[in-house]
Formats: C-alpha cells, structure tokens, sequence
C-alpha cells in the first residue's frame, strides 16, 4: 500500500516564495510508485488549503486561486491522525502517513508547526519542536554551541525595547566589545538574509538595528568574517551522515536575499576549494552542532573559514533548508550519491523511525 505523504508549503513567512520553490521540487522528485502526495498551501495570511492543481501553478503562486481549493486542517487528535477537509457542509478526513514540512522560516522551521504535528501524532521530516526552535534562534544556538567548545562569531545581542530605552549605552557595548566596523546586523529569528544588514559606521549600525527590529525584538550585532563560506549537510536521526563541504562564492558583497534565490550572482563549489584536513574538520563540527542541537532528519550547517588564521567559525543551523533545484543541500547529498529521490525516501523512513523522545 502506498503511504500518504502530505506536502505542506507556503506559509506565514518572508520565505514564502522560496517555500513555493522548494515545494515544487520536492514534489516532482516524490516517487508516485511509492507514495499518494496530498498537497496542502498555507497562505500569507495563514489560510490552509488542500490543493489539488499543478506544481507550475505552485512555483508562480496561481495554486492559492485554484477552484478546488478546500479548507484544510491537520487533526490534533491522535485518534484521527490525517487531514480534516471542509467541503462546504461536508467533511471528509485523509489519513496521512508522514508530513513533509516544506516551509522555511517563522511558523514553519521554527517549531510552531512542529510542535503541532507532535501533538497530532503523525511522524514529520525533520527536526523536533525544541531544536527547531532553538537553531531558528541565532542567540540560542550561539549560547549552546559555544558551550560546547563550537567556534562562533563574536557578538552582543539585546531585545530592541531596551535599545530604544537606551541606545548610546547599546551602541558603547557593540562598540567596546566588538571593536571595529563593518559589523552584520540581524534579527534573531529570520532566515534568507531578511532583516540582515552590513554596516560600515554608527550611522549605518543605528538603520540597521531599527531594520532588523522589523523582524524580531531580539537583535544581534557580530563581528564581520572575512573568509570562505561552506555549508555541510547532514542526515540522519542517530546514524549520521555528514556530506562533502560546499563553497559559496558570492560574487557582489554578502549571500542576500537575492543572490540566494533570484539572481545568479553566486557561485557554488562542491567540494568547497579547500584541504581535505579543513574539511574533515568541519564536518567533524557539523556533526557534533547536529547532534548538541538536538537535530534529527536533516540540516544544513553553515560555517565561514577565516582568511587570516584559517578558523572554522560556525554561523548557522538550517533546521529546513531550502530544496529548490538550486539549493545547497540537495546539492551536496546528489555529491554523496544520494539524488533527491533516494534523499526523500530515506528522509520519509528517518520521520517514521523517529521515536517521540528523539526531541
Ligand atoms: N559574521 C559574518 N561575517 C561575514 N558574513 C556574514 C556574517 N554573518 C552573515 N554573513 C553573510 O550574510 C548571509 C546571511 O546571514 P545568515 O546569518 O546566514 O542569516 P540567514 O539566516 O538569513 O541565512 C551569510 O550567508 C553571509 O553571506
Ligand atoms: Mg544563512
């Protein structure tokens, strides 16, 4: 019997178009021997609708007019595990098997949604509520992971009500403690370079605090890195597999909004323009920022190498990277044999191994 794999996409997010992107790759690469795909789009303004239309229509964003278009809820209730589907005075449930969470960013990589479908019962790829949320939060994950001896960025962070309380005193702090510009401004939940900013003096720090507020109440201001930018993908619940390190080369200042996902203005080398020793470190770190986060299904850890002392400086975790057909992850697994239909299989078997207790 086939399993029923709902696809979720869209969302209340700044990522929402790239979402859309991701979605429609994953769906095509999904195994119709295999599996029934039950779609279902978030809107913008958090309207869940099960979809029954083409994946174009998904790319361009046309899914959400789509005439079929039913209102569409996942049960809470554990006795009914599946989809609750609204047709007018009529309602029908779909069982689902595994939910594939096609979102990334706030309300979607971030645990909200995670911590639904946990209540629901119905296994899902990826990480769980509490690591969702805490690689989500750049200030929590540097908290932890410097902890554990992981290399970061230094940075100050604050909420922004008591940088308008106070701002010369914030402004002294990034100042004294991290010494010299250019710094990066960001907010502390966001993702795609949403709200992040590159800032030369005072004047520019200020903006950019008051940009980032847009985003999140807590800000961080870090030290600029001037180095390589590599990523490394790793998979698994407790056997983990961390892939060949890539390089992104971005051709016009910082890995922004656009470079990521409109323009061409970015490289990538897979594998990374590197020593085989820097990348056997890296991955080494991957897996134990992985496994210190709490981390199951999948996630993307993103690092910089240092020009000037060749330090491996970890930036983030993607608890849901992106699967477009030019994102890194899928790219890097392709390297390690693994296309992006075996990745989905083996990612739909890893959410239904998964314990409850797994985090
Ligand atoms: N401390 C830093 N030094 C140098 N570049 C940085 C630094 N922080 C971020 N960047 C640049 O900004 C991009 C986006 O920042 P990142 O922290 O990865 O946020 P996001 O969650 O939006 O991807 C990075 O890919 C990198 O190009
Ligand atoms: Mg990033």
């Amino acid at each position: 019997m086939k399993n029923h794999i709902l696809v979720i996409f869209g969302g209340m997010s700044r990522e929402h178009e790239i979402s859309l992107l991701s979605a429609a790759n994953v769906i095509k690469h999904l195994s119709e021997e295999k599996y029934n795909v039950i779609m279902v789009g978030i809107t913008k303004s958090g309207q869940w609708m099960r979809y029954r239309g083409s994946v174009e229509d998904i790319k361009s964003g046309a899914w959400s007019d789509h005439p079929l278009n039913l209102t569409a809820n996942i049960s809470q209730d554990r006795s009914i595990k599946g989809l609750i589907v609204l047709d007018e005075e009529k309602v029908s449930i779909e069982p689902v098997d595994v939910v594939i969470p096609v979102l990334h960013g706030k309300n979607g990589e971030d645990g909200k949604l995670q911590g639904l479908l946990e209540i629901s019962g119905i296994p899902f790829v990826g990480c769980g509520t509490a690591s969702s949320a805490n690689c989500m939060d750049k200030v929590i994950t540097d908290i932890i992971l410097r902890n554990v001896g992981i290399k970061k960025a230094n940075l100050v962070w604050f909420y922004f009500k008591e940088y308008e309380k106070n701002p010369e005193e914030i402004i002294k702090k990034i100042e004294l403690n991290l010494k010299k510009y250019p710094l990066f401004v960001k907010p502390s939940n966001s993702g795609s370079s949403v709200g992040i900013s590159h800032v030369k003096n005072r004047e520019e720090l200020k903006e950019a605090i008051f940009l980032a507020a847009e985003e999140d109440h807590k800000i961080l201001v870090e030290e600029s890195i001037d180095g390589k930018e590599l990523e490394c993908a790793v998979l698994g619940n407790k056997d983990l597999i961390a892939s060949v390190v890539g390089e992104i080369e971005p051709l016009n200042g910082f890995y922004d909004y656009n470079a990521k996902y409109l323009d061409n203005t970015s490289a990538l080398h897979i594998p990374a323009r590197i020593d085989d020793n820097i990348s056997d470190k890296i991955r080494e770190i991957a897996l134990k920022a992985y496994k210190t986060m709490g981390c199951t299904g999948l996630a993307r850890i993103d690092f910089f190498l240092r020009s000037k002392d060749n330090e491996i400086i970890l930036n983030e975790i993607n608890s849901l990277p992106g699967f477009t057909d030019i994102s890194m992850y899928p790219k890097l697994m392709d390297k390690m044999k693994i296309p992006l239909n075996k990745l989905l299989d083996k990612l739909i078997s890893l959410a239904l191994e998964r314990d409850e207790n797994d985090g």
